[in-house]
């Protein structure tokens, strides 16, 4: 399968169309962004941990019922996917507090969210992916009711065995965004899942080893994403 034409080329990846109408290929950058677009580095091998990351992610998801748009890998830095009709909303679920809801709420970073919240964005970086909810979903005709119902369904069934895999691996998994889109009439998870777009503590001392380390300036961002990728037996050579 070879690279046709950029389809989008988003802050992180690459979108690229192939000679197959049903397929694209998502090109892992090293760049690494943050509040929107406003900080953005270049990070070495992050390309490939994250691809390699994110393969072995969905290929757990797909064993446990969840319809994924992986294919396969064709490279360290890319992958073979199903083209998704995309819905333009993210789905974040939290089990413990920390980024925005600590800010929006007042609540203290930390705290156990029992049970786990949800919470729809908008995918807007100018307005930068505000708050929305059911009705705005609705009525702005960006999924129906049913497709909002089988998001919050596939979220949360991510959950149960994202948590139980990190746990296994001593992590804590605080938070996450996941997107979705239409294949042949089927929700299907779409873009990516690595430390890119989710929170994870050591569980013992609570040490971050996601994005956070970028975005708070505490450095080593690719090493601890090496770091839980060993934890979790990802093949990264
Ligand atoms: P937040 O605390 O900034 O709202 O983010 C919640 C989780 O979702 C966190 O793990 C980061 C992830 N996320 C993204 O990856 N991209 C986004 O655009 C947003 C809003 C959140
Ligand atoms: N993914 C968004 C950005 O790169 C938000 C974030 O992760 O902070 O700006």
């Amino acid at each position: 399968m070879k690279k046709q034409d950029i389809i989008i080329k988003g802050k992180a990846k690459t979108v690229y169309s192939t000679d197959d109408p049903d397929k694209l290929i998502l090109y892992f950058r090293n760049d690494t962004s943050a509040f929107d677009g406003e900080k953005i580095e270049q990070l070495d091998r992050k390309g490939m941990v994250n691809n390699r990351f994110n393969a072995f992610i969905m290929q757990k998801l797909e064993a446990a019922g969840i319809p994924t748009q992986f294919d396969k890998l064709i490279a360290d830095d890319e992958v073979l996917v199903k083209k998704l009709d995309m819905i333009p909303v993210e789905c974040v679920v939290r089990n413990i507090a920390a980024g925005s809801i600590v800010r929006r709420l007042g609540v203290e970073e930390g705290m156990d969210l029992n049970p786990p919240t949800f919470e729809f964005f908008l995918k807007n970086d100018a307005l930068h992916d505000p708050m929305i909810n059911d009705y705005h979903i609705l009525s702005f005709n960006w999924a129906t009711e049913d497709e909002i119902a089988r998001m919050k369904e596939l979220t949360f069934k991510v959950n149960q065995v994202l948590t139980e895999l990190f746990k296994q691996a001593g992590l804590l998994l605080v938070d996450y965004k996941l997107e979705f889109g239409r294949y042949q009439g089927e929700v299907t998870l779409g873009d990516e899942f690595s430390p890119d777009g989710c929170r994870l503590w050591d569980a013992k001392t609570r040490e971050k080893l996601d994005k956070d380390r970028f975005r708070q300036g505490l450095g080593g961002v690719v090493e601890a994403y090496e770091e839980v990728a060993g934890r979790l037996g990802v093949d990264l050579t």
